[in-house]
């Protein structure tokens, strides 16, 4: 069919160290491994969102460098539509240098824009047309904010569904909630959005509450291991995770719930479903190092859930 998906977001290029535990200030610690690769929350969703067989169309901005090689070929290689991939001829690609805890799979993460924050209305404004004619339009706040708002006004006056992943946190202006069908932040996130301690299930409950009376169609609070807490019309549900195996590295997760989600959404299955469906994808992916190359192939999520039940 001709159902695409289009994503405005980042590409970073992933620097991820292991460590047996976070450095101090001044300290230098042996790390146990290197990997570079693929990364950046749009690209990563567009991958894994594109290995359930969703097709996708990305607007992001690389640079002249290897590091936008690097892009370029992933896209080639999984099938992503980057008509709307433009090239930056001066700042270099973005980066996001990431430490993460061999002990616990945990991370922590420093994001450099580079290109990718040059990024302006006018690249949005250039994709205008693949924006009103997809499916659903997605995107997370690693671009500039004015450029995720600028995509989502956009997408909203085309009459299509808009999912924002408000991830990394950042503050945003009120009118932007009801513009938004689907809001997938985590506790930390949603926190940030509220401005109140979202911690225990009644304060997950009450931001999500707080979020819908601000406009938002439909909110998905990812809690880690323990799922996603759904809250749509009369409907309010946890969707436990799905447990694919040992936890190697959580990073990239939050991507692959949301690109399995909105593959689900795009193929029109009831949000409930598209829910659980993301869980399976995001419950793959922490079996796997790394982001992006970690996202599993619709095969892998299909003999997951038929395993679960
Ligand atoms: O969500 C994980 C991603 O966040 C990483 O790939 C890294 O690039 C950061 O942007
Ligand atoms: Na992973």
């Amino acid at each position: 069919s001709d159902k695409y998906i289009t994503i405005l977001g980042a590409f970073f290029v992933d620097l991820a160290c292991r460590t047996l535990r976070m450095p101090e200030w001044g300290e230098t610690l042996h790390g146990t491994g290197f990997s570079m690769g693929p990364g950046g929350k749009g690209s990563n969703q567009a991958v894994a969102a594109a290995r359930q067989n969703a097709k996708v169309e990305l607007i992001t901005r690389v640079a002249q460098d290897t590091f936008g090689e690097m892009a370029r070929r992933v896209y080639e290689d999984e099938g992503i539509g980057a008509g709307h991939v433009s090239n930056d001829p001066d700042a270099p690609s973005g980066t996001a240098t990431i430490i993460v805890d061999d002990a616990r799979g945990e991370n922590a993460i420093v994001i450099v824009p580079g290109a990718c924050g040059n990024l302006n209305r006018s690249d949005v404004d250039a994709a205008s047309n693949t924006i009103a004619s997809s499916t659903l339009f997605v995107s997370q706040l690693e671009l500039s904010t004015d450029a995720c708002l600028y995509g989502i006004e956009l997408a909203y006056r085309h009459g299509v569904p808009v999912v924002l992943n408000p991830a990394p946190a950042v503050e945003l202006p009120r009118e932007v909630f009801s513009q938004i069908d689907y809001l997938t932040p985590n506790m930390s996130e949603a926190s940030l959005l509220v401005g109140r301690e979202v911690r225990t299930r009644e304060q997950v409950a009450s931001a999500a509450a707080t979020l819908r009376e601000w406009g938002v169609r439909h909110v998905l609070i990812t809690l880690g291991e323990e799922g996603v807490y759904v809250s749509s019309e009369n409907q309010e549900r946890v969707i436990p995770a799905v447990n694919a195996g040992h936890v190697l590295d959580t990073t990239g997760a939050g991507d692959a719930f949301n690109g399995g989600l909105v593959a689900a959404l795009a193929e029109g299955l009831p949000l409930m479903d598209a829910a659980h469906f993301g869980c399976a994808v995001a419950g793959l992916s922490v079996t796997k190092r790394g982001t992006a190359p970690s996202m599993p192939s619709r095969e892998e999520v299909e003999s997951l859930l038929e395993r679960a039940g």
